[in-house]
């Protein structure tokens, strides 16, 4: 245990093990996708009951697993737990990444109003943040998260060994979250990911004491503000504008990972409030993501985006930032045309780099 949530952080045998064990649960479900079902199962296999049954999550028709984190695939998900008599003694293990863990948790807080689950993240992004916190939800008209409900999970393992499943592109998206706890104050987190690149390197003793303050730094904020009436809100930074990116561009034939869109997110939202930090944010994102175009004719509808953010008050786009001080929350009131500069602030990006 890393802290009073309920999480723990090394080699996963053998407390899932142990831990379900204690647990008895009546029966469990697993929640993997295809590939966390292929390449991760086989480590947490002989830590299941008998009693498992499994739903595997196969991604959409482009190949994008974020396409399928909708209410008809929650609804599958329920049809299966109801066809296999799951009760309230049962146990949702979510296998995966940050999608999976948002939407296995979200069926367990939904179902006969609410059973255990817990979550076992395979991603960087989901390990770093998704997994963590209790968030759980599916995206609903084509936009991130728009039905969801905060409920903690039981128990989380983070296994650092899972990241070695990992491709790159998928291993970098998770190094966004990591970066934004770095800027809210952190600045232990912050050396630390400095010395660990640009770019991103994912040597195991440097990624596990990064990991390990970063997921501290999530812990902490959760903590002083479970429900996000206040504080919580910094964890946001870079997500307005990022989940306005990242819901647009998953119409197109290569969308963003999450950690794309939020690197982009970071750079235009740190550009907004002036961050003293912006040059840093550049080195060390520009050396790990690729840079992306957002073409000028997207922004109008980036901009209906962004004006069905969850943090916006009146018709106002309202962007969380870190202020002056370590763990300060500031709101800034963003107009489209302030958002547009933003945008084409990253864009000119691309001529620097
Ligand atoms: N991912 C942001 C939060 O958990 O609040």
């Amino acid at each position: 245990m890393i802290s009073s949530l309920p999480i723990t952080l090394g080699s996963i045998y053998p407390n899932l093990q142990s831990w379900i064990a204690g647990r008895n649960p009546s029966k469990v479900l697993v929640v993997s996708d295809i590939n966390t079902n292929k390449y991760c199962l086989p480590l947490i296999r002989e830590a299941l009951p008998p009693n498992t049954i499994h739903f595997v999550l196969e991604p959409g028709i482009d190949q994008h697993l974020e396409q399928v984190k909708t209410l008809d695939t929650a609804e599958r998900v329920w049809t299966i737990m109801h066809q296999h008599a799951i009760d309230r003694h049962g146990l949702v293990l979510n296998l995966g990444g940050g999608v999976v863990t948002d939407l296995g948790g979200f069926c367990a807080a939904v179902y006969k109003r609410g059973i255990p689950y817990a979550s076992v993240p395979t991603s960087l992004l989901a390990m770093t943040d998704a997994a963590i916190g209790g968030k759980t939800g599916v995206d609903f008209l084509g936009l991130k998260n728009m039905l969801g409900v905060v409920v903690q999970p039981e128990h989380v393992f983070v296994d650092p060994i899972f990241l070695q499943t990992l491709p790159p592109r998928e291993l970098v998206s998770g190094y966004a979250e990591m970066v934004k706890h770095a800027l809210l104050g952190e600045r232990e987190l912050l050396d630390s990911i400095t010395s660990m690149g640009p770019p991103l390197r994912a040597e195991p003793p440097a990624m596990f004491k990064t990991l390990t303050l970063s997921i501290q730094t999530k812990i902490s904020i959760v903590q002083a503000d479970p429900m996000e009436k206040g504080l919580r809100q910094l964890l946001n930074f870079g997500h307005t504008i990022g989940h306005a990116l990242e819901s647009w561009f998953l119409q197109s034939p290569d969308p963003l990972t999450h950690g794309e869109a939020v690197a982009i997110g970071l750079i235009a939202e740190s550009y907004l409030a002036r961050s003293t930090q912006l040059q840093w944010l550049n080195t060390i994102l520009g050396a790990s993501f690729q840079h992306r175009n957002i073409p000028e004719w997207s922004f109008e509808a980036l901009w209906a985006n962004a004006l069905h953010d969850k943090k916006n008050k009146q018709g106002t786009v309202q962007m969380a930032v870190p202020g002056k001080n370590p763990f300060e929350l500031q709101m800034l009131a963003t107009e489209r045309r302030d958002f547009e500069k933003a945008l084409r602030y990253y864009n000119n990006l691309a001529n620097t780099r």
